[in-house]
């Protein structure tokens, strides 16, 4: 070989060294990045970790604050507010009426007739609208305005109503879902604001009044007879169904519970007696914590970016209004571990621009090659052409954080049942076992899209129910849907208490002298 061939064969091996080299070095490069996007999924996991130990601390830590929420005033971050509400419906409920539902971010009216044999609703008319965003920061003149302006609407066209009806005060009840101080069935003063709502000029005023007054401006002669947490009316609507409902939860863009308490174990309210014995407790569970509760750092980050730091914490962990922010931090978080969902977009940086029913569709797609995935990504998050490895990790964090969601709401459910002693352990003090104590059939009725819409969220809790229960007794408790509760429910309880009901005692509740 001449030296020209050995130069030439020398340069060719140099030069395919170093192409080698640099495809080698770009592939550990992109290895190590997959590996750190990677990492950032396996931390996720292990912080969101909720093994049935786990969840039974959850659980009791869950009883523990409803005894110290219903024994003094502030004696735990559960507010276990008093509801006024004595007697659930039963099924005699007859004629019709109204209600009025705010709450999230729909609004709903809505007319009912009821036949007041068997649970029987004749008729049922609702009207959903969005509230619009700007109405949610403004003022309560503005917000109450609107709404009973959709009210007036909603009257003026109804045809199917009898002259009877017509010539009477229409009563209704008003379903609005904030922590409430309530001083009787239909009189009650806004705590604080949440999800997303925060109308400075209506905290700590009375909230009937002010819906009165619009009404009386509008000229719609009716008249607000209950006011009532929607959690209250979706349990009013399960007990009219089954008289076993004894709790009743929502999981939609917020979250919070109910149940029928004993009077005389709402040690806060010394001497309250009501005609039944009992009275619907709001927890407003949605402001639980405990130190067993799975924090990671993107719940500290949005908490403290939230107009509502160091509140409402379970409710960030579970409802609708926070999974897919939580996604869109891990995701986000991921971008900037690698180049491998391109660089960073503004939409990414945008918070609540991923939507639950967004989220959900991804960890839903079933799609072999995530084609909704891409297509979410893309057109709301605008990062283009991620690879289909990556895809599916984006899948992953879905799933690990409505798992987490779905398996503390679980907890949430036992806990309550624990408190009222139905969690087969005959109650937070008993030391009866589960094989000895006797379980009554228990229904809880749940609302809400997270467990309605969302298949995995609401697989995963009753998977969870199942492992903290255990099978025995979990066969004893029913969690039973129920469809537009929080305003059907208000207007059984309407219902239930209208002047003209012979039923209703002005209040049915004493106290004792
Ligand atoms: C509110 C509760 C309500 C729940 C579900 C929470 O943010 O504080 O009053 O019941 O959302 O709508």
């Amino acid at each position: 070989m001449g030296r020209l061939a050995v130069g030439v064969a020398v340069g060719v091996a140099v030069a395919t060294c170093a192409v080698a080299g640099v495809v080698v070095g770009r592939r550990l490069r992109s290895r190590r990045k997959w590996r750190r996007v990677v990492g950032v999924l396996r931390e996720l996991e292990d912080s969101c970790e909720t093994p049935v130990g786990r969840l039974k601390q959850v659980v009791d830590a869950m009883a523990v604050e409803m005894h110290a929420g219903l024994a003094s005033e502030g004696g735990s971050k559960l507010k276990m507010l008093l509801t006024f509400v004595d007697r659930l419906p039963t099924g005699s409920e007859i004629g019709t009426y109204y209600a009025l539902d705010l709450g999230g971010t729909n609004f709903r009216v809505l007319r009912v007739q009821l036949g007041g044999t068997r649970s029987s609703i004749l008729s049922k008319d609702v009207k959903r609208q969005r509230i619009p965003e700007h109405l949610m920061t403004s003022t309560s003149e503005d917000l109450f305005d609107f709404i009973t302006s959709k009210l007036k609407q909603f009257v003026e066209q109804e045809e199917t109503v009898s002259e009877a009806a017509q010539s009477r005060t229409r009563e209704l009840g008003f379903t609005f879902s904030f922590p409430v101080k309530q001083i009787s069935i239909r009189s009650g003063f806004l705590i604080r604001w949440n999800k997303g709502f925060a109308i400075e000029d209506m905290i700590g005023c009375e909230i009937v009044e002010r819906l009165q007054g619009a009404l009386m401006k509008k000229g719609l002669d009716m008249w607000a007879t209950v006011l009532v947490n929607d959690t209250v009316g979706i349990l009013a609507l399960g007990h009219y169904y089954d008289a076993d409902t004894v709790a009743a939860v929502k999981i939609g863009t917020g979250t919070n519970a109910c149940y029928m308490e004993r009077a005389d174990a709402i040690i806060k309210c010394q001497g309250l007696l009501t005609s039944s014995g009992g009275m619907v407790v709001n927890m407003e569970w949605g402001n639980f914590w405990s130190s067993h509760l799975p924090r990671t750092t993107y719940d500290i980050d949005m908490d403290l970016e939230s107009p509502n730091p160091n509140d409402q914490g379970f409710e960030k962990m579970i409802s609708g209004m926070y999974l897919g922010d939580i996604v869109r931090r891990v995701i986000l978080r991921m971008c900037e571990e690698s180049d491998i969902f391109g660089p960073v977009s503004s939409k990414l940086l945008t918070p609540f621009v991923l939507e639950m029913p967004l989220m959900a569709a991804m960890h839903e797609d079933e799609s072999p090659d995530l084609k909704e995935v891409a297509a979410i990504l893309r057109e709301t998050l605008e990062i283009q052409d991620v690879p289909l490895k990556a895809r599916r990790l984006v899948v992953k964090v879905c799933d690990v954080v409505t798992r987490r969601a779905a398996r503390l709401a679980a907890a949430g459910i036992v806990g309550i049942l624990k408190k009222i002693g139905r969690d087969g352990t005959g109650g937070i003090t008993g030391s009866r076992s589960k094989s000895d104590a006797k379980m009554r059939r228990t229904v809880v009725a749940v609302e809400g899209s997270l467990y309605t819409s969302y298949m995995m969220f609401r697989e995963y809790l009753h998977e969870a129910l199942n492992e903290i229960l255990g099978e025995d007794v979990a066969q004893h408790v029913v969690l039973r849907t129920t469809e537009d509760g929080s305003c059907v429910g208000a207007a059984l309880l309407a219902a239930l208490h209208s002047s003209s009901s012979s039923s209703s005692s002005s209040d049915g509740l004493h106290r004792r002298q």
